[in-house]
């Protein structure tokens, strides 16, 4: 899931029109590809090779209504090396917001707990993402035909290929299956459990934020997060942070400030004015938010390659314990977003109208201005940004404004249970500690059989990922914790099957 941008930078920046952030402009960034001598590469991922195959299903554009009759092509990657048929289980990835190779490609643990499970894994796209496109190049034209992008939609997706895919492949018939996701994915895997009990015996959500929504946390924790992490990967760190706007403020209130900061920054496009200084600063913080989901323990390429602890290496810039100049303050926070912006050492300029988002799309959550209204906000006190409320009147025009449509606030609870889903059963929610979606996720434990696991050292969804071995022992616990809680899922789910 890309960061919290949607509401607090979005907004800040709406006057200046940070356009990559709306639905408008579909924008898959995609890295580039860098040359890499310095650190002899980094690979997709640290485990062996995938492979898979991939097919294509006729999906309805609209599952909930009679008059849309059209079809589009789902692509879905399958896995069966390991499967043990007949009725071995299936591993499904509800695919989120992006390319699904991509997700494919950065869920190690999945194809890691293939064999242990004889488990076919399948990786299923979301409709409006990689190549699961219902109105093919005009699915984004207008908000016309934008309207089947729900994760209701997706969700009906997911239920009608798994359906067809028992129905059709030999073996599968009585093949119990687990859905597994992170992020958005994760939501969609928990809410998948939660709305289809029918077709999945249970699911892994990982770094879900499930209560991100109107009423369910406070509004201030996600950044509050953000900012803990910067807190404990050096001294000042979060301080210094939390000081820079004030000298971006300072320093581009002259036309030579802008110079400079544009020349220290190595910004491709040089500040002309305070709306530009705006952008930088709401770039700069996302790109501390971006981080913090990226913490990761080993160096890796997720959003953007990247050095092991890269909060820690951020920090080494900003450790000043005295006050220095605002100059000075903000070569150190130049130095330090170059961190997240060149590790590779090949990048020639800074863009602030670009984050690293990997293969994310930047279309951020499917239904922020719809369905799933996050709210987020910052008071410079418990965080280290500038203070800005939450204000859903002023988020609900922008999206009238731009998309002709208003989002509905309490939706998500209303149709996916809130804080009240004590009644479902055999869904795991795994945490990481460092990730500020951790904010909204569920933390503790509701049931016997809706289990949350806490990863104190765990940034998002660091548990799918490949093992390694720099993973910190919370990871490593919370994997074996949960592929028990497969195993006793597909215990019972045959021992049901076994009663006539
Ligand atoms: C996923 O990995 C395969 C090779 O294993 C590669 O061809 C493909 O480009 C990767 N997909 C993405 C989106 O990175
Ligand atoms: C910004 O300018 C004000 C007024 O000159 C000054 O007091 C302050 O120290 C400067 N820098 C920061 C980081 O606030
Ligand atoms: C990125 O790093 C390389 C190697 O240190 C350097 O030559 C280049 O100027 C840097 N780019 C930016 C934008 O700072
Ligand atoms: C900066 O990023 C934007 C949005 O992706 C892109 O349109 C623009 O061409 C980029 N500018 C430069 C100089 O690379
Ligand atoms: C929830 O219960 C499980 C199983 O007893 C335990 O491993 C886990 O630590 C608990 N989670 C939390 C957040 O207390």
């Amino acid at each position: 899931m890309k960061a919290g941008g949607w509401t607090a930078v979005w907004f800040r920046a709406a006057a200046a029109c940070v356009l990559t952030l709306c639905f408008g402009c579909l924008h898959v960034v995609t890295l580039k590809s860098q040359p890499l001598t310095r650190f002899g590469g980094f690979p997709q991922s640290t485990g062996p090779p995938i492979s898979y195959e991939t097919f294509y299903f006729g999906q309805k554009i609209d599952h909930f209504g009679f008059l849309e009759d059209g079809t589009f092509k789902q692509r879905y990657l399958v896995a069966d090396k390991h499967w043990q048929q007949p009725g071995g289980p299936i591993m499904f990835y509800t695919g989120n917001e992006g390319d699904i190779t991509w997700f494919c490609n950065n869920t190690g643990f999945m194809w890691e707990i293939a064999e242990e499970l004889g488990a076919m894994l399948v990786f299923a796209e979301h409709r409006y993402y990689g190549e699961s496109l219902p109105f093919g190049q005009d699915s984004f034209s207008d908000s016309k035909h934008m309207n089947y992008l729900t994760s209701e939609q997706a969700l009906a997706d997911f239920a009608v290929l798994i359906q067809n895919l028992k129905s059709t492949l030999p073996g599968a018939q009585h093949s119990p299956v687990i859905a597994v996701g992170g992020s958005y994915g994760g939501m969609l895997s928990a809410w998948f459990r939660m709305k289809y009990p029918n077709i999945v015996i249970g699911a892994l959500a990982s770094s879900a934020p499930i209560w991100q929504f109107p009423g369910m946390v406070p509004c201030g924790d996600f950044y509050k997060i953000v900012t803990q992490d910067f807190a404990k990967s050096g001294s000042n760190c979060d301080a210094n942070i939390r000081k820079s706007w004030k000298a971006i403020n300072n320093v581009s209130s002259t036309a030579s400030g802008l110079q400079w900061l544009s020349e220290e920054f190595s910004l491709c496009t040089p500040l002309k004015n305070k709306n530009d200084a705006i952008v930088l600063k709401n770039w700069l913080q996302e790109t501390w938010v971006d981080l913090a989901m990226v913490d990761y323990p080993y160096e890796a390429n997720f959003l953007q390659p990247l050095p092991r602890w890269p909060i820690q290496v951020v920090c080494k810039y900003l450790g000043f314990s005295s006050t220095v100049s605002d100059y000075q303050l903000l070569h150190g926070v130049s130095q330090a977003a170059k961190v997240y912006y060149n590790y590779t050492g090949s990048t020639s300029c800074l863009n602030t109208s670009q984050t690293a988002t990997g293969s994310y799309s930047r279309l951020d959550l499917p239904g922020a201005c719809t369905e799933m209204v996050m709210p987020m906000c910052t008071d410079g006190i418990q965080d280290m940004f500038e203070p800005e409320e939450w204000n859903f009147q002023a988020f609900s025009d922008e999206c009238n404004a731009m998309f002709g449509v208003r989002p509905r606030a309490d939706w998500a609870d209303t149709v996916y249970g809130g804080k009240d889903i004590a009644s479902h059963s055999n869904i795991i929610f795994s945490n990481g500690g460092l990730d500020p979606w951790s904010a909204g996720g569920v933390t503790h434990n509701i049931t016997d059989s809706l289990v949350s696991i806490m990863i104190p050292d765990g940034a998002h969804h660091l548990d799918l990922r490949y093992s390694n071995d720099q993973d910190p022992a919370s990871v490593r616990a919370a994997r074996a914790i949960e592929v028990k809680y497969f195993q006793k899922w597909i215990r019972e789910a045959e021992k049901t099957a076994s009663k006539p």
